[in-house]
């Protein structure tokens, strides 16, 4: 009561507590001090104390200043001693004691306990610091892994383009090899059909040729489906309705997959023409449609679809490039395929089909097309799920529908008097070229190369014609053609070639272009017309 007053006095506030829980009541709402005299914890329990006291936060040291009795001092008191133990922070003041010395413990203790809370503060606003701190971090760190990932995703389709790119490159070049084989096969078996023909042999023989033939004819297919996959087809993109083309080809679906598969359509409205060439489309939705009877052995429902889209950066190699998009896909719910499958579609040989089923070339056929046409192609499969393949169309400028140009009007027919000279290397193809010319009536001189041919030229044998093969070692067909139309203009030239890169064909005309494996009616259809077309 006497230290409540003088403290009171010198403008500190003081509660009385009647017993220890009071106390640590107190305590709880806030005191900063606590005065405790020696006297009121003789017989008392003070374990609840002495575990408040051990239980405070780290930051906390509650304040206790104890009064003791004259003589009572810690030297000669264990009971003080004890006190300490228990109570942690403790200042002992001997009574009397003068009310200065009172005020000025308490006042010394409640500063003690203000640095205390003002620890506190400090402490949690740190801890927030780190805290807001360590979100950051995390955030970074999350941006940076899918900065990661994302780029581990570009690398791996880099690589899927590039082994395709690899495998392309491959393929054309076994193609082109091929089709000069299969000139000279074809054109020798026409020979010795023409030959049978007039010696009137039984039909055995004929038959036997006839099967060659038609060996002959699906290897030259082949290595079309191989050079489409490479980009090496020869396209005559035409502006086009995609709805229109999928009407049209409705008959032929229903005939060819028809049966236990439903059919639909779903045509957008409003699509925008497409810059593609007419047939190409045709056999590739046809090839989808076949690979989706195939899924659905038990029937189901196959539905085409068209749509105008813009596409993102793609996602996958066979995606095409972010732009606008005539998009036409096929969509079955059959079988699905798994990851794997899904990785490895596009290549081509890649069948899961059994031996003699499929030659896996369809789609690998399908994503040439489509990125020959300036496109591309995306699948969404799932195992049990279906599948959906859609093919990415360039869309065509509204214009260049009217800039189509008008059918070349027939020939008439050709002087047969006049001088074809061959020009290729392969002695084989040479040959069998200028026999089915001889055949028809030519006159016909033959060189090995460029600088052969300009040699024959040189000397004043000046042909008619010039049927010239385009990828030659040494001088290539083009670098000759150029040779020639420097002294004579007005020279018509055909050009003979395994593929048709746009861009080394750029700028000639497709009348100019005889395709290798080639049958005879086309060549001497082309060689007909480019010796009655005006000089160019
Ligand atoms: N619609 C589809 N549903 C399920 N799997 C498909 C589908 N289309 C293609 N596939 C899978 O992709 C593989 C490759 O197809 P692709 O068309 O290239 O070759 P293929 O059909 O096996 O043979 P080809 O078309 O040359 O006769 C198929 O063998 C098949 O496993
Ligand atoms: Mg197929």
């Amino acid at each position: 009561m006497l230290a409540r007053d003088i403290l009171s006095d010198a403008g500190l506030h003081a509660d009385i507590c009647v017993d220890l829980n009071d106390l640590l009541r107190q305590i709880d709402r806030g005191a900063a001090v606590a005065i405790v005299t020696e006297e009121s914890l003789r017989g008392h329990d003070t374990r609840t104390i002495a575990e408040w006291v051990a239980s405070q936060p780290p930051w906390s040291d509650f304040p206790f200043i104890f009064l003791t009795e004259h003589g009572g001092g810690i030297e000669r008191n264990p009971e003080a001693a004890q006190l300490t133990a228990t109570f942690g922070n403790v200042s002992f003041l001997e009574r009397p004691f003068h009310p200065t010395t009172l005020v000025s413990v308490v006042r010394n203790n409640m500063r003690g306990r203000h640095r205390q809370y003002e620890c506190r503060r400090l402490n949690e606003e740190l801890e927030t610091r780190v805290q807001s701190r360590t979100a950051e971090l995390a955030e970074a760190n999350g941006q940076l892994l899918a900065q990661i990932e994302e780029r581990e995703r570009m690398e791996k389709t880099m690589r899927q383009m590039q082994r395709l790119e690899a495998v392309g490159q491959l393929t054309s070049g076994v193609a082109h090899d091929f089709n000069n084989l299969l000139t000279v096969v074809l054109g020798n078996i026409a020979f010795l059909e023409r030959a049978l023909a007039n010696a009137g042999l039984d039909g055995k023989i004929e038959q036997r040729v006839g099967y060659m033939r038609a060996a002959a004819e699906r290897g030259a297919k082949l290595t079309d489906q191989l050079l489409s996959f490479s980009r090496r087809q020869r396209l005559e993109p035409k502006t086009l309705d995609l709805n229109e083309a999928v009407a049209g080809m409705q008959e032929l679906m229903e005939s060819t997959i028809g049966g236990t598969v439903r059919i639909s359509t779903t045509l957008a409205r409003d699509l925008w023409p497409a810059l593609v060439d007419p047939t190409q489309i045709e056999l590739a939705v046809l090839n989808l449609a076949i690979n989706a009877r195939d899924a659905m052995d038990v029937g189901g429902t196959l539905d085409v679809s068209t749509a105008n889209v813009k596409l993102g950066a793609p996602q996958h190699p066979e995606e095409p490039a972010a732009g606008e998009y005539v998009e036409i896909c096929v969509r079955d719910d059959g079988s699905g395929m798994s990851d794997e499958v899904r990785t490895k579609a596009f290549e081509p040989f890649f069948t899961t089909k059994d031996i003699g089923k499929g030659s896996g070339l369809g789609l690998s056929q399908v994503l040439g097309f489509a990125k020959q046409s300036g496109g591309g192609v995306r699948i969404q499969s799932k195992p049990g799920d279906g599948t959906a393949i859609s093919i990415f169309l360039p869309r065509a400028n509204p214009e260049a529908a009217l800039a189509q140009i008008p059918a070349a009007p027939l020939a008439p027919a050709a002087n047969t008097d006049a001088t074809v000279l061959v020009v290729d290397d392969d002695g084989a193809v040479r040959d069998v070229t200028a026999a089915t010319l001889k055949e028809i009536g030519y006159r016909v001189l033959e060189a090995d190369s460029g600088a052969g041919a300009l040699d024959i030229i040189g000397r004043g044998a000046i042909p008619d014609l010039m049927v010239i093969d385009f990828a030659m070692p040494g001088m290539s067909g083009a670098e000759l053609a150029r040779r020639v139309k420097d002294d004579h203009p007005a020279m018509p030239l055909l050009f003979v070639t395994g593929f048709a890169d746009r861009t080394l064909l750029a700028g000639i005309n497709e009348a100019q272009i005889i395709g290798k494996p080639f049958v005879t009616a086309e060549l001497s259809e082309k060689v007909r017309l480019a010796l009655n077309s005006p000089p160019r």
